[in-house]
């Protein structure tokens, strides 16, 4: 695998290479059983929006590898002055291994690919988050044992993570359901993609989209470059909530996924997030597997 640019670009073979992967390295981190397959090996990270669960475990992702990685941020890096990303991309493809990038538009992190020649890895662009989508996978395949047959149900804003769940959930055989509001429904193309490739149905509705999901999954109502749009948009989505009334309606063993950061009372009521506390911590966990799984893909093969 040469890259990460977005989940589209694998094929369902290959996404179950890497949560296979992703299991092995679980279970031998658990067991304390070292695997430095990236031994000596650089990733420079580039960060120009905030992370916890993203900067966290690739810095320790590239640790237990073997190799390092370099948190670089733009507010540091000559990119945020304006320094064009294709020379950005030629020079760092000199001194590292491999580049982790979190941005706004998705074109910067093809650039990059463009015109660097080293493995980049997308770490969340307005359009998607396709690391995300494999931990979330990876903690679906763990709880329900696998894809076929379980309706996947997302509650909220149209935005990258409904983008990624959409072309993970379907390319992995799984009924999708959206509920957004007009106006805020996912990227449009994804969606007639969907609707060609398997079972896809966006509404409005939010108990219409979570009657019989096995898996409920919401994310916060504004994201990262959009808190001047917080206070409207909590008058927009207000209903679009996993809550007690959305759970009664889902399969009685629906699991719910956060990607977090979580709005209590916003996205999620604290009671849900709290009775599906060890479903969403689980997920939060996998990111550190499942992209030491990419990792490998890309800058050890
Ligand atoms: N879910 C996620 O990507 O978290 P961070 O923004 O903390 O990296
Ligand atoms: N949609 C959110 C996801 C955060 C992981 C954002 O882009 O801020």
């Amino acid at each position: 695998m040469k890259h990460l640019l977005k989940l589209m670009d694998l094929s369902a073979k290959e996404i179950n290479e890497i949560l296979n992967l992703a299991d092995q390295l679980k279970f031998e981190k658990k067991n304390g059983i070292e695997h430095h397959l990236l031994k000596g090996k650089t990733l420079g990270m580039i960060f120009e929006k905030s992370s916890t669960r993203t900067r966290v475990s690739f810095e320790v992702g590239m640790y237990d590898l073997g190799g390092s990685a370099l948190f670089l941020s733009s507010r540091d890096l000559q990119i945020g002055r304006g320094e064009p990303v294709q020379d950005t991309a030629r020079v760092l493809s000199r001194y590292l291994d491999g580049i982790m990038i979190r941005t706004f538009a998705q074109k910067e992190v093809e650039d990059l690919a463009t015109y660097g020649s080293i493995p980049i890895i997308n770490g969340l662009t307005d359009y998607c988050h396709p690391c995300q989508v494999l931990a979330d996978l990876m903690t679906i395949r763990e709880y329900k044992g696998g894809f076929v047959g379980n309706k996947l149900c997302y509650i909220g804003d149209g935005n990258n993570m409904t983008n990624s769940l959409i072309v993970g959930g379907i390319k992995m055989g799984m009924e999708v359901s959206v509920a957004c509001p007009n106006g805020y429904r996912p990227d449009e193309k994804l969606m007639q993609w969907a609707s060609e490739n398997g079972k896809f149905t966006v509404t409005d509705d939010v108990l219409e989209a979570a009657k019989g999901a096995d898996v409920l999954y919401t994310d916060v109502w504004a994201s990262m470059g959009q808190e001047s749009e917080a206070e409207e948009r909590k008058r927009i989505f207000k209903g679009y909530q996993i809550n007690a009334k959305v759970m009664e309606v889902a399969n009685e063993k629906a699991m719910v996924l956060h990607c977090l950061p979580a709005h209590r009372e916003e996205e999620i009521t604290a009671e849900v997030f709290e009775a599906h506390a060890n479903e969403i911590f689980d997920e939060a966990e996998n990111r550190l597997h499942a992209q030491k799984a990419v990792l490998v893909k890309c800058l050890g093969e």
